[in-house]
């Protein structure tokens, strides 16, 4: 009891870093990619400040400078020229995705990790996450993992070294652990979105992406933000189905959810720190009203002491830096 007691005392200079509980690595952490098949140069995203999409032509560049920070990985996304009702874009050999991941392990070899977004939404013309029947409205479930498979597959085909499946359709982790395991790539781990909430803050990634629906909304697949027991029965399919990384998405405002996952399942677990939380850091930054690095290591450090051992996040360049 005070004043025997008196925390303050541990709180100083040498002693404050001695007792710190918490460290953040430049190893903790994903840096997202966007790769668009239709442009020439960088183009910066405009709700983004900082982020660009990348021509093919100039991804493993940019690969090559996030290596050289000592970023151990990134996480790919596709912008599709072309986008149909059943995502035909997403799985060919020749498509962005696959073609980026060849462009980036020609520089980097096994300097860099690749981990592939695995999803229909960048590729559907009606912006929803899988096959859609067209009189009922619905995601048709079963029919999208068949889709889901070959993207996959074609992923690792080329060179992933982790596939991340993003659409939280059911079955998801098993149809593609199944098919990754006949091709012979058994070896390629899935880091699965196990826990993906029905979020507001996805909006700056939907403009980047241009992957908004065109009617609807991704409700009858992402969770409710109301609901935590329903985050750990899908952690727990999705383990049983084998993934062997889950994710939590978003991080700021699910923190509680990090922590749980963590602490009931206790497996690697990723946080991701999605687009809507990377722009209203930017725009207050922007404005003066925080002290950027300050705001940026604080979000980072938050999402580590929850519990989760990897971020993706779009600070990942930035946060690189500030540890230096
Ligand atoms: C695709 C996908 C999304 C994000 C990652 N993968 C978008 C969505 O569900 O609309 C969002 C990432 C972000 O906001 O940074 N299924």
């Amino acid at each position: 009891m005070f004043p025997d007691v008196r925390l303050r005392r541990l709180r100083k200079g040498k002693i404050r870093n001695l007792v710190c509980e918490t460290t953040l690595s430049v190893n903790d952490l994903v840096q997202p990619i966007f790769v668009d098949e239709a442009i020439k140069s960088p183009v910066e995203i405009s709700s983004m400040p900082g982020i660009y999409k990348f021509p093919l032509s100039e991804v493993a560049k940019e690969a090559k400078e996030i290596s050289e920070l000592g970023i151990p990985a990134v996480l790919l996304f596709g912008v599709p020229v072309f986008k149909d009702e059943y995502g035909c874009s997403s799985f060919g050999e020749t498509d962005v995705v696959q073609e980026a991941i060849r462009r980036i392990k020609a520089e980097l070899e096994d300097k860099l990790l690749v981990i592939t977004d695995v999803c229909m939404c960048e590729y559907t013309s009606h912006g929803h996450c899988g096959i859609i029947d067209l009189e009922t409205k619905d995601l048709m479930n079963d029919q999208t993992l068949e889709i889901l498979k070959k993207i996959a597959v074609s992923h690792a085909r080329a060179g992933a070294d982790i596939v991340a499946p993003s659409g939280m359709i059911d079955g998801m982790v098993g149809a593609i652990r199944g098919a990754l395991d006949l091709n012979g790539f058994n070896n390629v781990p899935i880091m699965s979105y196990a826990a993906k909430y029905c979020s507001s803050f996805y909006g700056p990634f939907r403009d980047a992406a241009q992957s908004c629906c065109s009617f609807g909304d991704r409700s009858t697949n992402q969770m409710d933000p109301a609901n935590s027991n329903e985050a750990i029965r899908e952690v727990a399919l999705d383990v049983a189905e084998g993934a062997d990384i889950i994710i939590v998405k978003p991080a700021l405002t699910y923190l509680d959810i990090v922590y749980r996952v963590k602490t009931e399942f206790g497996i690697p677990t990723a946080a991701y720190n999605v687009s809507g939380e990377y722009s209203m850091l930017k725009a207050a930054a922007a404005n003066g009203w925080l002290d950027e690095k300050k705001a940026i290591y604080e979000f980072l450090i938050s999402i580590k002491r929850a519990g989760a051992d990897v971020i993706i996040t779009y600070f990942a360049k930035d946060a690189a830096c500030i540890l230096k």
